[in-house]
């Protein structure tokens, strides 16, 4: 079983990702060995928080090109952002600040964890009216967003694609996120896992594992689904 991760921070010195240079090709690493073949890095871009590194996050990508085509010559590498949401957010867009995932239509947006459920509904129709499709990082963590699957069911209408983290249905990002991404898989609402890899130990980039536990909980079909063939179109959907 081969994987596309399309949700990570493993460049460094970027973010509150990798950190070192032997600490990224140590993350790929690790992601290949389990089974990635096509990888797009996510850097945030939060102007104000995490600052500005187009230079870094160009620089850090060339060294992983070359470090990946000498050891890794089936593996694919792509470039996109995870955009923190405000209304401004389109025009950084637009003036080449930052990007979506590779150059697609498909936009990568989080929020703050704590953010209403209204607000999220209201950016998820800005970023379409925009002609852009989000794909709502993590849409398990956002507590207020899960009183009940009407919310949910307003995003899936119109088109928005949903991503849960990996870590967070095996349990790793604590109970609530557990729960939360189990009752949107019940549902068969989640469009894509991804890693969401920080580092090697409390964010690592494993999937496998938890592709073990979809796969026997909710069938080959859908696992193939979440982890490889819905990520691959995305990122070729160029
Ligand atoms: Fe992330």
């Amino acid at each position: 079983m081969q994987f596309a991760d399309i949700h990570n921070h493993m460049l460094f010195g970027v973010d509150d990702g990798a950190k070192t240079e032997a600490e990224m090709y140590q993350i790929i690493d690790d992601s290949y060995a389990d089974g990635v073949r096509h990888l797009c890095f996510t850097p945030h871009y939060h102007p104000g928080y995490f600052g500005e590194h187009q230079a870094q996050i160009e620089a850090a990508f060339a060294l992983a090109q070359a470090y990946c085509a000498e050891r890794y010559p089936d593996l694919q590498l792509f470039l996109g952002n995870e955009l923190r949401y405000e209304r401004s957010c389109i025009d950084w867009l637009e003036q080449g600040r930052c990007q979506t995932l590779n150059g697609t239509e498909y936009l990568l947006v989080d929020f703050l964890y704590p953010e209403p459920a209204e607000n999220i509904l209201d950016a998820m129709l800005r970023v379409l009216n925009a002609g852009y499709t989000p794909v709502l990082a993590h849409v398990e963590r956002y507590e207020k967003f899960h009183r009940d699957l009407r919310e949910i069911d307003r995003l899936k209408d119109w088109g928005v694609i949903l991503q849960v983290d990996a870590q967070s249905l095996l349990g790793g990002l604590g109970h609530g996120s557990k729960v939360r991404a189990r009752r949107l898989l019940d549902a068969g609402a989640v469009d894509l896992i991804a890693s969401d890899a920080h580092d090697l130990k409390s964010r690592p980039p494993q999937l496998r594992p938890c592709y073990d536990f979809v796969s026997r909980k909710y069938g080959e079909d859908y696992a193939q689904h979440l982890f490889w063939e819905e990520p691959l179109r995305i990122i070729q959907s160029k």
